[in-house]
């Protein structure tokens, strides 16, 4: 089986084809990705008009490439899956409607891949995860502790109130003048920096339910800059240190609650999972590794090109929903909004 993915719901345009042995071993085939950073800098965040016109340019070269690089062709695909959603409606639409017009032309199976559904199943492909599992998914856009039950079956159990976490290392890095997209940066000054040198809040830690909120941090911080302006390189260290021990200490304890949920309501998990781009984070995943070690389970963090937006997580997560019997109608609409759990109370992030 094997099955061609597109995704082109942010920044990153990208084409990949994966594909399962008989005996269950996913492969990826081929796993090409076009990074926008370069055209957003400027901007200091994404420009959905931007977005979705270098998607366009690049869309059929990046496809092409995917295919001649796992040395495959269409005909040879059994489905062609593309992210449908949530994103950045322009770019969703470049993306959906290119992979419906290839399954029409090849006629193949089309497959409607919610892009966040992608970075839950991704563990599976990387390291053969059996459900159910605990998922922290911490994007840009996204920030949420998932019960994952099985393909298509999700349960919410926390999300962020407010900013994504990724979006708070992107806004924290852009107040202290540091580059987009400011989670690598952010990382690496808190590596000289000293993380205790400012009393930073650690928002909604102890609270029953396992939600974020990161806004408040992140205010707590420009107060801090702006009361000691202007910054000595030192001090842009300790404010990035500083913030950054506060969303490990939120992460920890947040997770630390969602496990204690999971437990109550979905039995017992079969690992802890950190997937999205804020998963790149060493110090996060160290943080993780302790927390899960700490409850008897398995980390699993599938490698950074894997966490962060990719092809590879949307085609097989089309090879999963393909075999079993799934399939989407070629009107199936581009959706910017679209919870992964359709019970899970609405809020500013679903
Ligand atoms: O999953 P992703 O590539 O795109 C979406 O947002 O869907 O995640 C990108 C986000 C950005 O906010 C970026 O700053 C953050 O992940 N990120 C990090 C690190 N690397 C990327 N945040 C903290 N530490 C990192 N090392
Ligand atoms: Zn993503």
């Amino acid at each position: 089986m094997r099955v061609l993915g597109i995704e082109t719901t942010c920044d990153e345009t990208a084409a990949a084809v994966v594909s399962v042995a008989p005996d269950g071993r996913p492969e990826i085939l081929s796993n090409e990705v076009l990074s926008q950073i370069e055209d957003h800098a400027p901007y200091g965040g994404v420009v959905p008009e931007i977005a979705a016109r270098a998607h366009v340019e690049v869309v059929d070269g990046l496809v092409k490439r995917a295919l001649e690089r796992a040395g495959t062709t269409l005909d040879q695909c059994d489905a062609v899956a593309a992210a449908a959603g949530p994103g950045l409606i322009g770019g969703v639409i470049v993306g959906l409607t290119t992979a419906k017009a290839l399954a029409m032309v090849a006629r193949k199976p089309f497959i409607a891949v919610n892009h966040l559904e992608a970075h839950a199943l991704s563990p599976r492909l990387t390291d053969g995860i059996g459900f159910p599992y605990l998922l922290l998914l911490a994007s840009g856009g996204h920030t949420q502790l998932v019960a994952v039950k099985g393909v298509g079956d999700y349960v919410r159990l926390g999300t962020t109130i407010d900013d994504a976490i990724g979006e708070a290392f992107d806004k924290t890095a852009k107040m202290l003048g540091l580059p987009y997209p400011g989670g690598p940066q952010v990382e690496q000054e808190a590596e000289r920096g000293d993380p205790e040198r400012f009393a930073l809040p650690r928002p909604l830690a102890g609270r029953p339910a396992p939600d974020f909120s990161l806004s408040g941090l992140k205010t707590a911080v420009r107060l801090e800059a702006e009361r000691i302006a202007p910054l000595t390189s030192k001090d842009v260290a300790d404010l990035c240190a500083g913030f950054q021990a506060a969303v490990v200490d939120v992460v920890v304890d947040r997770t630390r609650v969602a496990l204690r949920l999971f437990r109550e309501t979905a039995g017992h998990p079969q690992a802890l999972v950190v997937a999205g781009g804020v998963a790149a984070n060493q110090t996060i995943r160290r943080a993780l590794q302790r927390l899960a070690s700490e409850a008897g389970l398995r980390l699993a963090a599938p490698p950074p090109a894997l966490c962060t937006d990719n092809g590879a997580m949307i085609a097989w997560a089309g090879l999963e929903r393909l075999r079993m019997g799934a399939s989407d109608d070629l009107a199936t609409s581009p959706r910017a909004r679209w919870p992964l759990d359709p019970n899970a109370v609405a809020t500013a992030r679903a």
